[in-house]
């Protein structure tokens, strides 16, 4: 045999050697991790494999071709075969990793935290439903206005204590511009709109300049207003006293004090019997008794003339509530601030 024969029987041998091996390796691997540790030291570039390549060049001229030809068909063959082995294995790790981390659906879900609405949106609904079920209508108007609708449309003339910068917030620089002191204007609004008859009640946000227990510079206010032909006294108290009841208790009463309104003549004050003590007398009516919960009146011819109405021909009566107070009153509370201070424990409690 010749020597070159020999040398190239011999780079044959050797490239089946490194084939085996690796090949074996890969078919073994059992895990992604372990497969790539084979390529690296089969296919890698200190491998055998590899630096025999790299050095066809230094190689006897005999058996530079046989290690040219085959051993790049090994480093092919090797390369799919890793390929291949790849795919399964990780199809394996897929599937375990799917199985160990299966979702129990039947368990149950994390509770989510629901609220519900606040006493004052409460209070306010409860209202509009009884006068709903009387038959009135739900009226809106603006929260900014202007002097005119706020105050002197409801007979309420320049210079009245009631316009006072101390109670009212205007927009600077437009004196005529401001935040309604209450919901009265929007009776103006209505009647400028709607002929006769008129039943409506009017919710609505209202601003004053006040702060303490018994005041927030902004409040919430419901307003009624009933016009129609033959509207008396009796028509309001008997509406004022229906709703006393329906808020407070079958067994309240109610009493009409005189009082003044610029925008009702004549105008009460209308109080509720004391729900704690039953009119006995105890300190939340200041043993009195009673409870003053709105104010009210018949509506002033005056008004009706900025609205065009004919004073001869319909009559009205209006009233105005504070629903904060309606909602103190039926729960007892001392601050009114605490509608506003938004802490949950106080809050979660209605
Ligand atoms: N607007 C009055 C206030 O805020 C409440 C009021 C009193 C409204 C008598 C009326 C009424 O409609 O007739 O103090």
């Amino acid at each position: 045999m010749s020597g070159d024969l020999r040398k190239q029987l011999e780079a044959h041998a050797g490239l089946a050697l490194i084939y085996e091996e690796a090949w074996a390796e890969i078919e073994r691997a059992e895990t992604t991790a372990g497969l790539e540790e084979a390529r690296v030291k089969h296919l890698g570039r200190k491998s055998q494999l590899s630096s025999l390549l790299r050095s066809i060049p230094e190689l006897p001229a005999a058996e530079r071709p046989v290690v040219g030809k085959f051993g790049n068909q090994v480093r092919t063959v090797l390369e799919a075969a890793l390929a291949e082995r790849k795919k399964v294995l990780e199809a394996a790790e897929l599937e375990r990793r799917l199985s160990r981390e299966s979702v129990d659906i039947t368990l149950p879900g994390q509770p989510f935290p629901r609220g519900h609405l606040h006493l004052i949106t409460q209070t306010l609904w409860q209202i509009e439903d009884f006068f709903s079920g009387l038959g009135y209508r739900i009226a809106e108007g603006p929260e900014v206005e202007t002097d005119y609708y706020n105050f002197t449309a409801l007979n309420t003339p320049e210079g009245h204590p009631a316009r006072s910068l101390h109670d009212t917030f205007f927009v600077e620089g437009k004196p005529e511009v401001l935040l309604r002191t209450h919901t009265s204007p929007v009776q103006i609004r209505v009647m400028e709109k709607e002929d006769p008859p008129v039943y409506v009640i009017i919710p609505g946000r209202v601003y004053r300049r006040d702060s303490d227990a018994t005041h927030t510079p902004m409040f919430h206010q419901v307003e009624g207003l009933a016009v129609d032909e033959h509207i008396t006294m009796g028509d309001l108290k008997g509406t004022l006293e229906a709703f006393a009841k329906s808020m407070f208790g079958a067994e309240r009463e109610i009493r009409l004090r005189p009082h003044y309104f610029p925008f009702t003549e004549p105008s009460v004050e209308v109080d509720v019997s004391c729900m704690i003590c039953s009119g006995a007398g105890c300190r939340s009516c200041k043993y009195s008794g009673w409870l003053e919960i709105l104010g009210a009146g018949m509506v002033d011819p005056n008004v009706f003339g900025f609205v065009g109405y004919e004073p001869d021909e319909v009559q009205g009566f209006a009233f105005g509530m504070g629903v904060e107070r309606i909602a103190m009153l039926r729960h007892g509370m001392t601050d009114l601030r605490m509608f506003y201070d938004n802490d949950l424990r106080f809050i979660k409690q209605f």
